[in-house]
């Protein structure tokens, strides 16, 4: 029986797509382990978003391959998704003897690559990034043990033409799933015993565009997450990623509405300068993001909010970046996901070249690092002594304990017996880490 070892780079639409890839093969007769040692077919599925995250997978298909030529490598190295899709037979410049290059729209084909490529004595190396339209519910399936907290990919591709982004090109056209199947895939996860669904897509909020009806005004993405919501068993409900373009007040109102639809919402601004934003080809103002924090956290009384933000793009000047400063501070988000900016071959912004010092990028990157660091250790620190509620998830990480978070997205470890996993529990809380947060159960 072939070992096949899956490393997954990137965000969690790929980490979905390497469970959906892990199931295929496992129904293929294929035996899918968590450790990369032994393994003899390695599977890298990988990230384009930023220059580091390409190389990040190129060194380690390297590494392997160089091991292989020492004789102890694995017998099959292959790439695939998202940089898979966006360099195709290029990477064989980089990497000659690689076997296989998969995109993010032919994964359900990998394993007839596989069975080829282990058919014959010296394969010419596979690669397969053809376009193929609709939506991807080919990858069905994923692991036999349950999921707590599942993902459940609802969207493919986006539309939009953000200046800096590679994602149209590595995922291809803006495609909504239908209701029926991602109501299907809820209702199996639920009675598998999974509490916590998230819903994902590259622009959620606009889920169903072109193919579905606001009825009674209310839009196709929230008459969706109504009908999750009825799902018995499901207890949480999140959605990520999300625009501020097309955030309609019948979603804010959604989290007033739902007890199931959690107190988090990820809202990437980018930038807090409205004259970078026109640049980046966000359609909108800073005024519109602090419009929807503040709409947010009055719909929703403790909710919490995180962000992603880019310094650095081209004729970012420190004007600019002093608004996006003024405007993470001022909105206190208590996550942050913080990028420099990083120019992306065949990207609409890619001529505009990248003029800011990396310095520069490093200094901005790092005023917004102290910002969030001092946010998010006081936020901590205001969580002990108060309980709340816990959806318990698994093992944690370190051993010996449970992990479980709440629903603002805080981490939580706590002892207590494995018969929890899977249960909501309110936990006082003992202590504050830097990451997460210590509990006992109250
Ligand atoms: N669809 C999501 C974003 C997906 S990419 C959305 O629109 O919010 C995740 C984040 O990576 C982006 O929000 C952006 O902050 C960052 N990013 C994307 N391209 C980048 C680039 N070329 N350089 C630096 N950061 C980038
Ligand atoms: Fe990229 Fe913009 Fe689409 Fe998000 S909305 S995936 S940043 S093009
Ligand atoms: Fe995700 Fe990276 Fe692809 S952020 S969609 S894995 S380019």
């Amino acid at each position: 029986m072939h070992r096949v070892h899956i490393r997954t780079y990137g965000c969690q639409m790929n980490e979905r797509d390497s469970e959906g890839v892990a199931a295929l093969l496992r129904a293929k007769g294929y035996q899918v382990q968590a450790e990369e040692a032994g393994a003899d077919i390695v599977l890298i599925n990988t990230c384009s978003i930023r220059g580091l995250a390409e190389e990040k997978a190129i060194g380690k298909a390297d590494h392997l391959l160089r091991d292989r030529r020492a004789g102890k490598g694995p017998r099959l190295v292959g790439i695939l998704g998202c940089m898979a899709q966006n360099r195709g037979a290029d990477l064989l410049e980089r990497l000659p003897d690689l076997d296989l290059v998969v995109g993010t729209q032919r994964l359900r084909h990998i394993p007839d690559h596989l069975g080829r490529l282990l058919g014959e004595p010296a394969p010419a190396a596979r690669v397969d990034v053809a376009e193929e339209a609709g939506f991807e519910d080919a990858l069905p399936g994923r692991d036999e043990a349950r999921q707590v907290a599942a993902f459940v990919s609802i969207q493919q591709g986006c539309d939009m033409r953000c200046a800096y982004c590679v994602v149209p090109r590595t995922r291809g056209r803006e495609r909504s799933r239908s209701p029926e199947s991602i109501l299907a895939e809820v209702r199996a996860l639920a009675a598998a015993g999974t509490r916590e669904v998230t819903l994902l897509g590259q622009i959620v909020n606009q889920y169903g565009r072109g193919s579905q009806r606001a009825e009674g005004g209310v839009s196709p993405f929230v008459a969706l997450l109504r009908r999750v919501a009825e799902v018995p068993g499901i207890a949480r409900i999140r959605y990520t990623a999300c625009h501020p373009i097309g955030y309609r007040p019948d979603l804010v109102a959604a989290h007033a509405e739902l007890p199931q639809l959690c107190g988090h919402v990820h809202l990437p601004f980018q930038s807090g300068s409205d004259r970078i934003l026109r640049a980046m080809n966000r359609p909108y103002l800073a005024e519109r993001i602090r419009r929807l924090a503040t709409a947010l956290r009055e719909a929703r009384p403790g909710m919490t909010l995180s962000t992603d933000v880019i310094v650095g793009f081209p004729g970012e000047t420190e004007e600019d970046f002093a608004r996006t400063e003024a405007l993470f501070r001022e909105l206190g988000f208590e996550h942050g996901f913080l990028f420099k900016y990083s120019p992306r071959p065949g990207t609409p912004g890619f001529a505009l070249g990248d003029n800011v010092p990396a310095a520069e990028k490093e200094a901005r990157l790092a005023r917004l690092q102290e910002i969030l660091a001092l946010r998010s250790s006081t936020e901590n620190l205001r969580q002990v002594g108060t309980t709340q509620r816990v959806l318990v998830e698994g093992p944690d990480r370190r051993g010996g304990r449970l992990m479980g978070r709440t629903e603002n997205e805080r981490r939580v470890v706590l002892d207590g017996p494995a018969s929890l996993i899977g249960e909501l529990v309110d936990v006082r809380i003992t202590g504050a880490g830097q990451t997460y947060l210590d509990g006992a159960r109250a």
